[in-house]
């Protein structure tokens, strides 16, 4: 990213939300973003994730350079290159732990037959294959977490974005998804967590802070 603002329109005015941000990830990082409430995180979050659009300056994701994209190409260049993880888990209610996983191969144009062994052996690197037919109510907030983990791996993409990963969890439990974050990361996948937490940030390779809508890489 380089230069890139973001302000969003609030009545007359326009309130500048990122600020001049430039941050250059590379492949196999694992990156934290460290900052306090309304600092931007999320907004960032959310650019980096291709879900929104900036004012001005570039991002070149993975070769593509993403304000010129149109809405169909981010669609596209999101599903393949990004896996989310949201603090709240984001998990479909209505639908067991195997058909939550499985979303983002089925929008892939995937058939399920194809889709299940990849999904089942997603769900054993998180240890919960054995809990593919429980539905999400059924299973504890680290569970939960652990299985959004599992689809935001299943199509094996670049990068894992997550959003306050362990907010919803205890202590316990979060240093588990953040062990499985380890893991993932010394396997190849490339980290980028945001959170306000400095001892959660910790976990990170690397971390950089974002204080009213600018980055401090140090
Ligand atoms: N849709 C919007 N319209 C106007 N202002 C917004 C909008 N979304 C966010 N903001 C403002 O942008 C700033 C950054 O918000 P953002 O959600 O990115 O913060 P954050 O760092 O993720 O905070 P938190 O830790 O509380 O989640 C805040 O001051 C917020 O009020
Ligand atoms: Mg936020």
């Amino acid at each position: 990213m380089r230069g890139i603002n973001k302000s969003y329109a609030m009545g007359q005015e326009r309130l500048l939300v990122l600020k001049d941000i430039n941050l250059t990830v590379e492949k196999g990082e694992f990156l934290a973003i460290l900052g306090p409430s309304g600092s931007g995180k999320s907004t960032l979050m959310n650019i980096i994730g291709c879900m929104d659009n900036f004012d001005s300056g570039e991002y070149i994701l993975d070769g593509n350079a993403i304000q010129t994209m149109k809405d169909s190409q981010l669609t596209k260049i999101r599903n393949r290159e990004i896996g989310f993880i949201f603090q709240r888990y984001q998990l479909i209610p209505s639908y067991n732990v195997l058909q939550n996983v499985m979303i983002p191969l089925i929008i892939r144009g995937y058939t399920r037959r194809e889709a299940m062994p990849i999904c089942r052996e997603s769900l054993r690197s998180v240890g919960l294959d054995e809990r593919r037919h429980h539905k999400p109510n059924e299973l504890s907030g680290g569970q939960q977490q652990r299985v959004a983990i599992a689809r935001a791996l299943i199509g094996n993409p670049n990068i894992l974005l997550a959003d306050e990963p362990t907010g919803a969890l205890d202590t316990a439990t979060g240093s588990e998804v953040l062990e499985l974050f380890q893991q993932l990361n010394e396997q190849g996948h490339t980290i980028i967590m945001i959170t306000h937490d400095l001892n959660v940030a910790s976990h990170a390779k690397r971390v950089v802070r974002i204080v009213d809508g600018q980055l401090f890489t140090q």
